[in-house]
């Protein structure tokens, strides 16, 4: 019997899969690495839900409107108001399977985030992430027990398997046999952001090579908003890799600081007093990228968490305390420290529309891989909440499709697989340098060009694999998809075009052609007219 394919076992390919088996529908979870070692692991402030337990008045309503706001208003509106109704359903269940959530009478604390004006994020001290992974994989084991959902780790997926503009399967690589199969039936790409594109520049795990979108990209699948990256304020450089400080920190009360004539400047108080430290991460980063360039300035950011009262930082901040003083040899609690920004999380990724359907019929995405949800900018908290509402909500269109499911489960592949070589490091290290002297905080058209310059040289230098190919193509669709957005917007921001214009308020959409990235830009309106005559 055939099953659904779905990519990636993290919090979105986990939440699809619990929601499949629970419907009766067997799937099966093809990972590179174990879901304890996904990226969903690594989240550590919280997520988001109008729970409103703090006596606060929160209501849906509220949470829509700083997602959307968060976002510059580019998010699809019925996938974000699908999202922030479906967000206390999630924050529930999570609690009905276990996740210890701090609570205070029997209620789940909410704690302030970026962009969002009422307490509205739930946490697990600062280790929210691991926590709710943990019960999560604990629920997806009894149906692994039923048999409904089989979890294969250290396989990695080669490509799609297409029948026209139909998707049919999934061909799969078995990393400890090299033995591949194809595997049918309908696929949930579910494979999280592109952080291996920048090694060493990412709070993200490299693991997430970007692989999977470059392949599924060359393969005809429409990428939506490839430009958008976020950058995280509160970073910290260890061992040629970005360790996130979370955003919890200055929920919590920590303040950022640049010595400026000698005197520490809260310069985000004092230029933002409505929302402070917590302004939504694009405002805050490229706040952090100027004030370091002003002339009477230093070259730090500081993160001064010493006025944090000793019960948050045993109640609230104790993972994070323990981390930074393991890490940094040096207690928050006494002394500031020093932070960057870092590549944090892809906004962009596979187009999908609020159903999680792409482009293929029979092929859907969930999870930080796709591109509805958060616009131009992603507000805090709002990651998880995306990953386990997208993989609900995939997983419910899905069941809705009624599929057959008599087939044969795979076929093994007996021919020579191209996709099966690997990017060499050193190719991905010199896109990486080109792709971050075009889409930093601060973009230009100057910039963009000589970037796109630099990648076309570097593909004529040699004969390149398919995947290299691949990431080739994937490069220049982010590259381009920030030239032909002349404005600023959330985390794009062009200093040759510093306003927002709102004939670029559509979704920036990649396809390719001949190998290369075309870019055009569609409304909302115009994806579902098109989606009602299709
Ligand atoms: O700062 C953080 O804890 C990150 C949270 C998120 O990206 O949602």
């Amino acid at each position: 019997m055939s099953r659904i394919n779905i990519i990636g076992a993290g919090l979105a390919g986990l939440s699809a899969a619990i929601h499949l088996a629970k419907a009766d529908i067997p799937c099966s979870l093809f990972s590179l690495q174990i879901s304890e070692r996904s990226q969903s692991v690594l989240a550590e402030g919280g997520i988001n839900g109008a729970l409103d337990t703090m006596g606060e008045g929160d209501v849906v309503e509220n949470h829509f409107n700083d997602t959307m706001k968060g976002g510059v208003f580019m998010a699809d509106p019925n996938a974000v108001e699908n999202l922030t109704h479906g967000a206390p359903e999630i924050l529930r269940w999570l609690e009905s399977i276990g996740v210890p959530f701090n609570m205070e009478n029997g209620n789940i604390i909410l704690r302030n985030f970026g962009g969002q004006k009422k307490k509205r994020t739930a946490y697990a001290k600062s280790s929210t992430g691991k926590i709710i992974m943990s019960a999560v994989i604990d629920e997806a084991r009894k149906y692994e027990a039923k048999g409904l959902i089989k979890r294969y780790p250290h396989h990695e997926f080669i490509r799609l398997i297409l029948d026209g503009d139909k998707c049919t399967g999934a061909r799969i690589r078995d990393c400890y046999t090299g033995k591949m199969y194809d595997y049918s039936g309908a696929v949930i790409l579910c494979s999280g952001g592109m952080n291996g594109i920048f090694p060493g520049k990412t709070t993200g795990t490299t693991q997430n090579s970007g692989d999977v979108t470059a392949t599924v990209f060359s393969q005809g699948v429409i990428l939506g908003n490839p430009e958008m990256i976020q950058y995280h304020p509160t970073t910290i450089g260890i061992s040629g890799k970005r360790c996130l400080v979370t955003e919890a920190a200055r929920g919590e009360g920590g303040r950022l600081y640049i010595e400026r004539n000698g005197q520490k400047w809260y310069f985000m108080e004092e230029k933002y007093p409505e929302l402070k430290n917590l302004m939504p991460r694009d405002v805050v980063a490229r706040e952090m990228f100027f004030v370091r360039r002003q002339p009477d300035c230093g070259d730090r950011v500081y993160l001064d968490m010493t006025g944090l009262d000793e019960s948050v930082w045993s109640r609230k901040l104790s993972d994070l305390r323990e981390e930074l003083i393991k890490y940094l040899n040096s207690d928050p609690k006494t002394v500031p420290i020093h932070v960057e920004e870092g590549i944090h999380y892809f906004m962009g990724g596979i187009d999908t529309d609020e159903y999680h359907r792409t482009n293929i019929k029979d092929l859907y995405a969930a999870g930080e891989c796709t591109c509805q949800y958060h616009g131009a900018n992603r507000l805090g908290g709002n990651s998880m909440l995306g990953a386990l509402f997208g993989g609900k909500k995939s997983a419910e269109t899905v069941i809705s499709c009624q599929y057959d499911l008599s087939g044969d489960e795979y076929i093994p592949v007996s021919e020579y697989e191209p996709l099966a070589e690997i990017a060499l490091p050193v190719l991905i290290e010199k896109i990486s340098g080109i792709l971050l002297s075009g889409l930093g905080i601060v973009r230009n058209k100057a910039m963009l060009e000589n970037a796109l310059g630099n990648l076309s040289s570097l593909r004529k230098e040699r004969e390149y694999n398919h995947r290299e190919i691949n990431r080739f193509a994937l490069a220049e669709a982010m590259l381009r998809g920030a030239l032909e957005r002349r404005e600023s917007r959330g985390a794009h921001y062009r200093e040759d075009y510093p306003e927002k214009d709102e004939s670029y308020r559509k979704t920036t959409v990649a396809r390719i052609n001949n190998g290369s990235a075309d870019i055009s830009f569609r409304t909302l309106a115009e994806r579902r007219s098109h989606e009602s005559n299709s």
